[in-house]
């Protein structure tokens, strides 16, 4: 454990975080890991990277090639039509490089420096506010035009994540005010949608809120069902500035793949309603624990990373009963079932699977 600092590579899967141990995963399948001898169905969905479950793909070659192949354009045109959006994509291979991908080609085209970001949008130091980053809370969106000026070259926002569907319109309209700040002064606007895509719908917050267009998105996370690799995507006026942007691993063949088996998926099954269905399910039988969107329900205690301790009673009572939830919120994968729904919530003292009553408390 102690051979790589905190005995993880993403922040959230630290030590300590779910206050279980350590944990190490073994295998994962569909909707079932198994963690140190023990069978699990996990409701993390590797950070919500996964929309479908665990080990879906057949992917062919493995290394990268010496030049391009066509996928690039191909997978490229088969995301654009998926996301309704954009006339050309960059592919990069995590979505921390994707924002900063972004944020460098709004800087290009303006001339400017200073970007407006709200949320979290990697870890990058050209994501830690300073001199040219001002960074907001994602809640922050009524009033951050006050620091859009004419020296901004871009407001980054993730456009939503831990509400709920009581605050659709208040949220859209803080977006579409915030976009007119932007556009007013000329700075750009960039939708990081790498948790809400093929998530809240399959062009993400955009989307399912019925907003505008920005002039660059980014996605990321669940486009590829869990294979390394983001895609920057806009018109092709702002994207003829990204050939500089340059990757080794950029359009790694496997990655491509997945991204377009996971597309064609998504066209055959009815994912993302899925998604909310299970996840009104899990929310309606939990009242008073779970709150948020049914996509990513979150605990009602947990107001962001740093008071998610409050949902660890919860997350070792959903140990106890064979289920890994992570502190921070659920993400709905197309394999989970009725039936999972049912065992969690009974875990937390919800309906219990056998009457299907609600158990009172
Ligand atoms: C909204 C958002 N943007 C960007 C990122 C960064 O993506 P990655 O961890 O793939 O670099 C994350 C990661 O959690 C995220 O949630």
């Amino acid at each position: 454990m102690d051979r790589t600092p905190g005995g993880a590579q993403t922040r959230s899967k630290q030590e300590g975080v779910f206050g279980l141990g350590p944990r190490y995963v073994q295998a994962a399948i569909n909707q079932h890991v198994t963690v140190e001898g023990r069978d699990y169905v996990d409701w993390i969905a590797a950070l919500a990277a996964v929309g479908l479950g665990y080990d879906w793909h057949t992917v062919g070659a493995l290394t990268p090639y010496p030049l391009p192949t066509r996928r690039e354009g191909e997978v490229a045109a088969e995301l654009m039509e998926a996301v309704r959006f954009g006339d050309q994509v960059r592919w990069v291979t995590t979505g921390s490089e994707g924002t900063l991908a972004a944020m460098m080609l709004a800087r290009r085209v303006t001339g400017r420096r200073k970007v407006v970001s709200l949320g979290y949008h990697g870890w990058h130091e050209a994501h830690l506010p300073g001199r040219d980053v001002v960074a907001l809370p994602i809640g922050a969106r009524s009033y951050a035009e006050t620091v859009i000026d004419g020296g901004t070259a871009a407001v980054i926002i993730e456009v939503l994540r831990n509400e709920g569907r009581k605050d659709d319109a208040r949220i859209a309209a803080e977006v579409e005010m915030l976009h007119d700040a932007a556009r007013r002064v000329g700075a750009l606007v960039i939708h990081d949608e790498i948790v809400t895509g093929f998530r809240w719908a399959v062009g993400g917050a955009r989307e399912y809120l019925g907003l505008g267009v920005p002039d660059l998105a980014v996605y990321g996370k669940a486009m590829s069902n869990g294979f390394p690799i983001a895609a920057v995507v806009g018109p092709r006026y702002l994207m003829s500035h990204a050939h500089g942007i340059s990757s080794t691993y950029g359009g790694w063949p496997p990655a491509l793949e997945a991204v377009s088996q996971t597309i064609r998926v998504y066209k055959e099954r009815e994912v993302v309603e899925h998604m909310w269905t299970l996840g009104q399910r899990l929310l309606t039988q939990c009242p008073g624990v779970l709150a948020g969107y049914p996509v990513h329900p979150v605990f009602v205690a947990t107001k962001d990373y740093t008071t998610s301790e409050a949902a660890l009673p919860y997350v070792k009572k959903a140990a106890e009963a064979g289920h890994l939830v992570h502190p921070s919120g659920f993400n709905i994968m197309l394999a989970h079932s009725e039936q999972d729904v049912d065992e969690l919530s009974a875990a937390f003292g919800g309906i219990s699977p056998a009457s299907g009553a609600a158990t009172p408390r």
